[in-house]
């Protein structure tokens, strides 16, 4: 038993654990991170989120430079990029990032017990061996990849998201399982480096969550860009050979069975909570259905004094989800009054162009039978949007019929990710749409498509 008690402990170093910790660090809560990975960060920092961009960074940019900047007047000589190189810029990514959290827990004196963490009864946490006490303990342990039956993963020529950020070449042909948001971010890596990719999706349209306008101009825009899509289907098995992967495929809803082969298959139907070897069934700690760690709106579970973050509770698996519920879990075990605003947590994929989304999409609407209005606003229509040549996409206001209060907005086109940050603070600061559309915006910028999509909403669009 190690000998001073911390005030907090929390299990897990992705972006709900080490933020947590920090703030809670910095609230004076003399605290501890568990994690058992040689680095911390988490899914996101190690094989998630950043992994991913620098890859989709860097295959933008020989795209780009492969194929569009002729558009602009610009000749190069031939263009080509060399894998290792690009696998080296997503490492030296990562490692910056890791060592960046590293540097941080130092900074604010939050303790890294290295190994797997094991709470053994309310108030003690076992890693590897040395039990430590704590008032408080935290489980951020984050998400795993979804299985799928008779598709076994080997991270060679099967992979989850993880093999496919470190495939030692480009595979001819590559099958996604999965139209959602990796399939989409890792599919466009590759085939702008020259694979083949056909997605495979259960339903019969891609990125459920989003909104199905965004959804459709997205699939139009990747199959132009040469993305095969397999809508209401079903793999049923994946078998390797010699030549491959020969992956059985059939109607979603029934039908004969037919043989799709690929060099390298990508299974992204989803992530699971992951909670293995935690010993939350002998502590008593409930999970609902879906095998997610039960909390009360202020992230405690039934056990007193633990709570639980992240991916591994209800709600979108987002690194800046997580980050928002470990800094007002932080503000709760402090005395101070943490929340977050579930209705203003932005989304973005990745691709190009990018879509983001913030608050309800049209179809969680109808269904809610809420009353609203629609502003459009198409990119042809944005001076900057013609500069730049990124003409595809538009932005879409939803507001409360009404009181216009801003109920959702959609953005689909280029730099959309960064596009969406004015409409969740708008979002957040509970504007209406004239709100937005009396705000200035600088000219020329793409962000001006917001202010007009929020001027349609009453029928007033000045550029269209
Ligand atoms: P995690 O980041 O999963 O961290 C949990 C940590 O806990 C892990 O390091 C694990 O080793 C550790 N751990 C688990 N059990 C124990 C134990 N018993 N003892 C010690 N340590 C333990 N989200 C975005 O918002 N934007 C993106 O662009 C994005 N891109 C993604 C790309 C990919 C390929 C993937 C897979 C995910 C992506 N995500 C993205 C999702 C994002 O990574 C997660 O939502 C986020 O990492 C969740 O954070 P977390 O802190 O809950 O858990
Ligand atoms: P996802 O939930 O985004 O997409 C999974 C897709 O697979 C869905 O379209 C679903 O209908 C489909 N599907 C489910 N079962 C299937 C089956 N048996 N056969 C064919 N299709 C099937 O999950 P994904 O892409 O694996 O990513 C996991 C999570 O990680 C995301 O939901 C997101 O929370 C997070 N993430 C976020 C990113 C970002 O913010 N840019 C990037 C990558 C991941």
């Amino acid at each position: 038993m190690s000998d001073q008690p911390y005030d907090v402990i929390v299990i897990g170093s992705g972006p709900g654990g080490y933020v947590c910790a920090i703030k809670c660090a910095q609230l004076g809560l003399r605290t501890a991170c568990v994690e058992k990975r040689d680095t911390l960060g988490g899914t996101c920092l190690n094989i998630g989120c950043i992994p991913s961009k620098a890859l989709l960074q860097a295959s933008e940019k020989y795209d780009e430079a492969a194929h569009h900047l002729g558009e602009f007047g610009i000749s190069v000589g031939e263009v080509g990029f060399d894998l290792a190189g690009l696998m080296a810029h997503k490492d030296r990514t990562v490692q910056a990032n890791v060592q960046g959290v590293e540097f941080l827990f130092r900074k604010n004196k939050v303790d890294w017990l290295k190994g797997a963490g094991k709470i053994t009864a309310p108030g003690t946490v076992d890693v590897d061996g040395t039990a430590y006490r704590a008032k408080h303990i935290i489980i951020a342990t984050g998400s795993d990849v979804a299985p799928l039956k008779g598709v076994e993963i080997d991270e060679q020529r099967i992979v989850s998201s993880t093999g496919a950020l470190a495939l030692a070449a480009v595979p001819e042909r590559l099958v996604v399982i999965g139209g959602g948001y990796i399939g989409l971010e890792m599919g466009s890596v590759w085939q702008r480096l020259g694979s083949k990719v056909t997605v495979v999706e259960f339903l019969d349209r891609i990125l459920p969550g989003m909104d199905g306008e965004v959804s459709k101009q997205m699939q139009r825009i990747l199959a132009r860009q040469g993305m095969a899509f397999k809508l209401g289907t079903k793999v049923t098995a994946a078998t390797p050979g010699d030549g491959g992967v020969a992956l059985t495929i059939e109607p979603a809803k029934g039908g004969n069975a037919e043989t799709l082969d690929a060099d390298v298959v990508l299974l992204a139907i989803g992530r699971i909570p992951f909670t293995g070897g935690l010993g939350l069934e002998d502590v008593g700690v409930a999970m609902d259905e879906r095998g997610r760690v039960k909390t009360d709106a202020h992230f405690a579970t039934n056990v007193p004094g633990i709570y639980a973050i992240g991916d591994v509770i209800a709600g979108p698996m987002l690194a800046h989800k997580a980050e928002e519920e470990g800094v007002a879990l932080a503000e709760r075990l402090a005395g101070q009054a943490g929340h977050v605003n579930y209705e203003a947590i932005p989304g973005v994929v990745y691709t190009w162009p990018e879509a983001a989304q913030v608050g309800k999409t049209e179809e969680q609407l109808k269904e809610a039978g809420t009353a609203y209005k629609v502003g459009k606003f198409p990119f042809t229509a944005n001076g900057r949007a013609r500069a730049m040549n990124a003409t595809d996409g538009f932005v879409k206001v939803l507001a409360d019929k009404a009181t216009d209060r801003v109920l959702g907005i959609h953005v689909i086109g280029a730099e959309a990710g960064t596009i969406v940050a004015e409409c969740a603070m708008a979002m957040e600061f509970g504007a209406s749409a004239e709100d937005i559309a009396r705000t200035c915006h600088a000219h020329p910028t793409l962000n001006e498509a917001v202010k007009e999509a929020a001027l349609a909403v009453a029928g007033k669009a000045l550029h269209i």
